[in-house]
């Protein structure tokens, strides 16, 4: 029997096999508003097989988008488009849709990748002041951003609260704080971006505090037992200097104590001379790490492109699920690959049932 495909469970929420489409910007959105685009991305994801899909990084504020063009929850019209979608996609397959809620902090008011993805300054069209734990610019020609006092500080956790109220009533069926690659909540837990000397800034402890924050006021606001997952970065790349795997650790347990439902370990996008080893696999040492100090599980991520390759790491207990991104916007239905070349069975739409290769006997059940 394949790992892959067996059950997991992140909290409450059962999943059918270990395949989890990790979040993915589109950067299609209207006002922070799904578009055309998301239906076909979403009904594409609700079809691929995957155990469950992670809705793109989705704003807290409007000054939390990467770009002007991210999706949001931080109004009741965007929550309203977002609950009318979710009903006609979960037509489609029982697969579960979670959600990542997010600011990016400094690292906002960005153009769309494919228009070249540097910041707008806020002086000019559809770009905005930033903000972050300092006033510590991303890149060196970046407008600085400007550091949150303590009353700002309360708001972003009191609007990550409102928006997970706001995608609970949407239907998603989780939520994942995003909490790494170099947006707020990283930029006040890594040295290199928080330089802060009050109750936020100086030691691991003040520094993880208002991930802590936002975690537990999300928690506080959504129905008891709804699950509720961090992503993180393990490590800054940056060596000695930056957010290294040991306070991933820290992090990860205290996050474990406070009733996250897993921890999906990507990392780096803090620094932009971060000094990374790019290969398959790259960041499964991190999460394997991770895995030894926890007992939830761990989602790990990252040029993982092959069945096999996804296989051998549960089967070497190095990470309890999967996270696919580019691999699965290459081929929608990798799942259906990866169960073939496995020996598995995969549950899929009934109308397509009838597309069972020649020779592959019983690879499909219906939902
Ligand atoms: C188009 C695209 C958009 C992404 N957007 C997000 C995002 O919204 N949130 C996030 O945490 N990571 C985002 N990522 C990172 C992926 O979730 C993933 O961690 C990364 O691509 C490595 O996995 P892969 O090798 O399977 O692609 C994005 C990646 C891609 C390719």
């Amino acid at each position: 029997m394949a790992k892959l495909f067996e059950k997991i469970n992140f909290g409450q929420l059962q999943l059918q096999n270990k395949i989890v489409i990790a979040p993915m910007c589109q950067y299609s959105a209207l006002e922070g508003e799904v578009s055309y685009w998301h239906e076909q991305q979403w009904a594409n994801y609700a079809l691929s097989g995957a155990g469950l899909c992670i809705v793109e990084a989705t704003a807290v504020q409007d000054i939390g988008r990467i770009s002007y063009a991210d999706l949001g929850l931080w109004n009741d019209i965007q929550r309203a488009k977002i609950k009318a979608l979710l009903a006609k996609v979960k037509s489609l397959s029982p697969m579960p849709f979670g959600v990542q809620l997010a600011h990016a902090g400094r690292k906002a008011s960005c153009h769309k990748p494919w228009d070249g993805g540097g910041q707008i300054a806020p002086d000019q069209a559809l770009g905005w002041q930033t903000v972050s734990a300092s006033e510590l610019a991303f890149a060196e020609h970046d407008h600085p951003p400007h550091a949150l006092t303590t009353d700002e500080i309360q708001q972003v956790i009191q609007d990550f609260a409102t928006a997970a109220r706001r995608a609970v009533d949407a239907g998603f069926d989780l939520i994942e704080v995003h909490a790494a690659h170099g947006y707020l909540l990283h930029q006040f837990m890594s040295p290199l971006s928080n330089q802060r000397t009050d109750a936020y800034g100086g030691s691991l402890e003040n520094r993880i505090r208002l991930t802590l924050e936002v975690f537990q006021a999300i928690q506080a606001a959504v129905p008891e037992g709804y699950p509720i997952g961090v992503r993180i970065s393990a490590s800054d790349w940056m060596g000695e200097q930056g957010w290294d795997v040991q306070s991933s650790i820290g992090l990860s347990t205290a996050l474990e104590q406070l009733g996250a439902v897993y921890i999906h370990v990507s990392s780096a996008g803090l620094h932009r001379e971060q000094q990374i080893d790019v290969k398959p696999n790259y960041q499964v040492g991190f999460a394997a790490q991770i895995k030894q100090q926890v007992n939830i599980p761990v989602i790990t991520v990252g040029l993982i492109t092959q069945a096999q390759q996804a296989e051998q790491i549960l089967q070497q207990e190095q990470a309890d699920a999967i996270g696919l991104a580019r691999a699965i916007l290459y081929e929608p239905r990798w799942p259906w690959h990866a169960a073939a070349e496995l020996g598995a069975q995969i549950a899929i739409a009934p109308q397509y049932l009838r597309c069972q290769p020649h020779g592959l006997k019983n690879l499909f059940h219906s939902f």
